[in-house]
């Protein structure tokens, strides 16, 4: 039976249809609102509204249930590879060995940037946080591929986009770091798989050639895979609007890297260590920034924890706990900055202000752990959870413009000044 919402307005009822997700989800179709009412909705920084219908990730923040295409985080983590999942999220299911091969080999064919990016790089005082070079570079591809400007071209042709973008935000998130230690470039070596290749070209250098560790490029693997996507979060949200303007699919990335980059979004792994490091400078004081988290006259927050969504806990938090335990362990390092990160946790659990608004660790509480431990600097952590969340982001670019979506364009409720009589120069009192 269709199940309707009734809104009495104006003197008049007006009923509007409820739909369902496959997941029980419902929702009110409100989008003949404006026209039945002439009202609109507010609903500041979105947390009621549904902004499209996907079929890419589904998550309940509640039960902490978190799927891709149907597949548990667990699963796609513990039995696939990061270019396995890309695939599952662009394409909608899980590629067989023959379409694994081609789709890898695509991506390694085109791992290599045009020689006049080093250009544009060089441009960039080595100061630059590399999440602004690297979303600058990943403009600038739009540039040397000028047919990618135009999202309607064929099946085909967006294919080689998108192969293209996966394939070379690698080399250029390593770029960004050489350019920030002012280090020679290195270039990709289509020997080596997805994750070794990437580490090849952050660590090599012309004295010595990195020897790639099993263990380090196993976790980054995972960790690629746990930040893939996370339906229509502040990042994602902003690739699908961009994107709705017919704007490239590299414009749209670019945008995306950009939303990523701020601290209460990807930016938090990078200031969780801080935060950590900041700790274990004040004598390990843990309580002290607790108390300053609780006071609401302290900006302070303990970053790495709470979420939009997830109120009970965050399922990629679970699995990231577990493997910076592992990868320590396996390189035998002791890291005092994983006891105060595991204190913090403790005592917030055990916390009425914690737990009365469901703040639990997000997935970037250990990460940024995982990242030091295999020699990834602070300021490039952000540009790893970029790495992992491209193939989300091409997948949400890519429905977006299969389902054709109207641009994005949000209404206002206007509370500046009404109508008033222009006052010359001479005559303002203020
Ligand atoms: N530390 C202390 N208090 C917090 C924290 C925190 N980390 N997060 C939320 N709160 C408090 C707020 O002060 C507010 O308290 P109040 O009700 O007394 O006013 C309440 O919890 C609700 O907070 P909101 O900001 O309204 O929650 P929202 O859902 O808008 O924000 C967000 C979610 C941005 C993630 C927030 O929890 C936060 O700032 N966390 C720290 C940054 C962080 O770790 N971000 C990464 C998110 S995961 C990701 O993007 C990959």
């Amino acid at each position: 039976m269709d199940e309707n919402i009734e809104i009495s307005f104006g003197g008049r009822l007006h009923k509007f249809p409820i739909i369902n997700g496959t997941e029980g989800e419902k929702a009110i179709d409100i989008s003949s609102l404006r026209k039945k009412t002439g009202l609109i909705t507010i609903d500041t920084g979105f947390k009621n509204t549904g902004s499209t219908k996907s079929s890419i990730t589904f998550l309940n923040g509640e039960k902490g249930i978190l799927r891709h295409r149907g597949y548990s985080i667990d699963d796609l983590t513990n039995k696939s590879t990061f270019l396995e999942v890309a695939y599952l999220l662009i394409y909608g299911e899980l590629p067989n060995l023959s379409k694994l091969k081609t789709f890898k080999d695509n991506i390694t064919l085109h791992t290599l940037v045009h020689e006049d990016v080093k250009g544009i790089l060089d441009g960039f005082p080595s100061k630059a946080h590399p999440m602004g070079v690297l979303s600058s570079l990943v403009s600038s591809l739009t540039a040397f591929y000028p047919k990618s400007l135009d999202p309607n071209r064929s099946v085909e042709e967006i294919n080689g986009t998108i192969i293209r973008i996966i394939a070379k935000l690698p080399t250029l998130a390593a770029w960004a770091f050489k350019n920030r230690m002012r280090q020679p470039l290195v270039y990709p070596n289509n020997n080596l798989d997805y994750c070794s290749n990437f580490l090849n070209m952050m660590f090599s250098l012309p004295t010595h050639d990195y020897k790639i560790n099993k263990i380090v490029s196993n976790a980054l693997e995972k960790l690629l895979i746990l930040h893939i996507d996370h339906e229509q979060n502040c990042s994602a949200s902003t690739v699908r609007i961009v994107g709705s303007s017919h704007a490239s699919l590299y414009a749209s990335i670019s945008a995306g890297i950009a939303a990523l980059w701020g601290p209460l979004h990807g930016g938090a792994n990078q200031a969780v260590i801080e935060m950590l490091e900041e700790i274990k400078k004040d004598n390990c004081n843990v309580k002290k920034y607790i108390d300053k988290a609780k006071d609401k006259s302290d900006q302070f927050r303990l970053m790495g924890f709470g979420h939009r969504v997830y109120k009970n806990f965050d399922p990629r938090a679970r699995i990231i706990k577990d493997a910076a335990e592992e990868v320590l362990n396996s390189l035998g390092i002791n890291d005092p900055v994983l006891d105060i990160a595991k204190k913090i946790e403790k005592i917030a659990l055990t916390d009425q202000y914690f737990i009365e608004r469901g703040l639990y660790p997000n997935v970037d509480f250990y990460s940024g752990i995982i990242y030091r431990a295999i020699g990834i600097p602070t300021d490039m952590f952000t540009v790893m959870f970029a790495l992992g969340r491209l193939p989300g982001w091409v997948a949400q670019w890519k429905e977006m413009r299969e389902n054709n979506e109207p641009i994005g364009r949000p209404r206002q409720l206007y509370t500046g000044n009404i109508s008033r009589k222009y006052v010359p120069i001479n005559e303002r009192k203020n």
